[in-house]
């Protein structure tokens, strides 16, 4: 049995290390109530998330951005060792605000999914189009998950997370309204297909794929369940400790 995977990313949030560390242990007792059947992982800003993941392994922690290279003149930027070495066992890559305010492009992406994979970390891959679609999976998903398996063998890919999530759809986005569980369930399969031409259909299914974008404790339940998304990438939701833990109890029913 797959465990549901539930990430919250608090992205740029919050402003203090007491109301992180608030957050944290509000989110513990539920996450330690449900641990045989949801993996909660927890990606706080940079100042805390070492300070936590050296402290607190009831939870997994992932970074929200790092580097390619091991070390070196790089002012500013993180290692995926130092990471490692740090308790960290997730990082998020390719999200669409690194996307789009950051430049970081498909190679970038590409190379920050080797390098974390090489550290022996899992990774977080963010795929998802601009603009809603009618009909059918938009390209760029084809092209932004092909490009981002340059350096991925069949070895990694039960380190490898993919969360499918359409920019539209995330609640920052002026006009934002989740997507469709059918639609997130065709594009589930469209990602899986993909896998299964490079990798083969067995190893396809050691990826994870899970939903993102205006996740609530009311939309939830939809997305998960038999042959559909494995979890969830929560943004806003995840800053509520209260909502947070009323996902984490639906996923855990969906198991
Ligand atoms: P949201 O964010 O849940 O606030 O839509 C999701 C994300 O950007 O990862």
């Amino acid at each position: 049995m797959k465990k549901s995977l539930i990430i919250a990313n608090w992205k740029m949030n919050p402003s203090s290390y007491e109301e992180a560390a608030r957050l944290v242990a509000d989110m513990l007792p539920i996450a330690k109530k449900f641990r045989n059947k949801v993996e909660v992982v927890l990606c706080p800003p940079f100042p805390w998330l070492t300070d936590f993941s050296h402290e607190e392994q009831a939870v997994g922690w992932g970074a929200q951005n790092v580097f390619w290279e091991r070390k070196g003149a790089f002012t500013g930027e993180i290692s995926p060792l130092m990471l490692k070495n740090s308790g960290v066992g997730y990082v998020i890559v390719g999200h669409s605000e690194r996307r789009a305010y950051f430049g970081e492009t498909d190679a970038m992406v590409a190379q920050k999914v080797s390098a974390v994979l090489a550290s022996g970390m899992r990774v977080i891959l963010c795929v998802g189009e601009r603009e809603h679609q009618e009909d059918g999976v938009p390209q760029i998903v084809r092209i932004q998950l092909e490009a981002a398996l340059t350096g991925v063998t069949r070895a990694h890919l039960a380190r490898l997370v993919v969360a499918y999530e359409p920019v539209w759809a995330i609640s920052t986005t002026p006009g934002a309204r989740s997507d469709t569980p059918e639609n997130a369930f065709e594009t589930q399969i469209f990602l899986r297909k993909i896998f299964a031409q490079k990798y083969g259909s067995k190893s396809a299914g050691l990826v994870r794929i899970i939903y993102g974008g205006s996740v609530q404790p009311g939309n939830i339940g939809k997305f998960l369940g038999a042959g559909t998304m494995e979890g969830a990438l929560v943004g806003g939701a995840s800053l509520d400790a209260q909502a947070f833990a009323e996902i984490i109890a639906i996923a855990a029913k969906s198991v």
